[in-house]
């Protein structure tokens, strides 16, 4: 599976693609174009800038489908956008993959703030969104999670200590940093995470691309 990074919590696995805070990150935004970002599905966390950022855009721009809590996905559709409205627990399938809402536990302005477990070619990833560590995340250990991108920044979510529990609970084969370095606030040493998880770390520099 083709995995790009775009910085912050924006992530792509082949045509789905999380979080896309673009133009918003001076990090990277001098070096990519939305035109250049190609998608058919788009999953929102929540609706707090540095998450929801340039999705309606680039659905807009791609005919894609947005995958949200229901408050903005009916946003979105009354924009003239598709979407699919979902709520914690539910699963539904779009284009090849399967995608369950999970909770997240933070704050947002519309709807709630969720994480996504979502399925395809026998690889099931987990994207956390913005959240602290909650101990219900043991139940996901059921779901034999291959990836799981947690944020690391601390202060707004969970830091580099929570996140290796948060691993443990999972019981992921692999973490995938996100949420750190995109502001001083939120600086994190993802290479700590190594030292600190038993979980093989995979770590992407922002607009890196890899198969995982
Ligand atoms: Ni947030
Ligand atoms: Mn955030």
């Amino acid at each position: 599976m083709n995995a790009k990074f775009f910085g912050h919590a924006a992530f792509q696995l082949d045509d789905l693609l999380f979080d896309p805070f673009i133009t918003g990150n001076e990090n990277i935004n001098k070096k990519i174009s939305l035109d250049d970002i190609k998608c058919k599905i788009i999953c929102i966390t929540h609706d707090h800038s540095d998450h929801i950022g340039d999705a309606f855009e680039i659905a807009k721009k791609n005919n894609a489908t947005i995958v949200a809590c229901a408050e903005i996905a009916f946003d979105a559709q009354s924009k003239g956008l598709n979407a699919e409205p979902m709520n914690i627990g539910g699963q539904i399938n779009v284009g090849n993959w399967k995608i369950k809402m999970v909770p997240a536990t933070h704050s947002c302005s519309k709807g709630t703030p969720v994480g996504f477990i979502i399925k395809k070619d026998g690889k099931t990833i987990y994207h956390a969104g913005d959240t602290g560590l909650f101990y219900d995340m043991k139940g996901f250990a059921e779901l034999n999670i291959d990836f799981a991108l947690l944020p690391i920044g601390d202060r707004f979510t969970m830091g580099i200590d929570d996140a290796a529990r948060a691993a443990e609970y999972i019981d992921t084969k692999a973490i995938i940093p996100i949420h750190y370095n995109t502001w001083p606030p939120i600086s994190a040493e993802p290479e700590a995470l190594k030292e600190k998880s038993t979980r093989e770390v995979i770590i992407f520099e922002p607009l890196e691309q890899k198969e995982i």
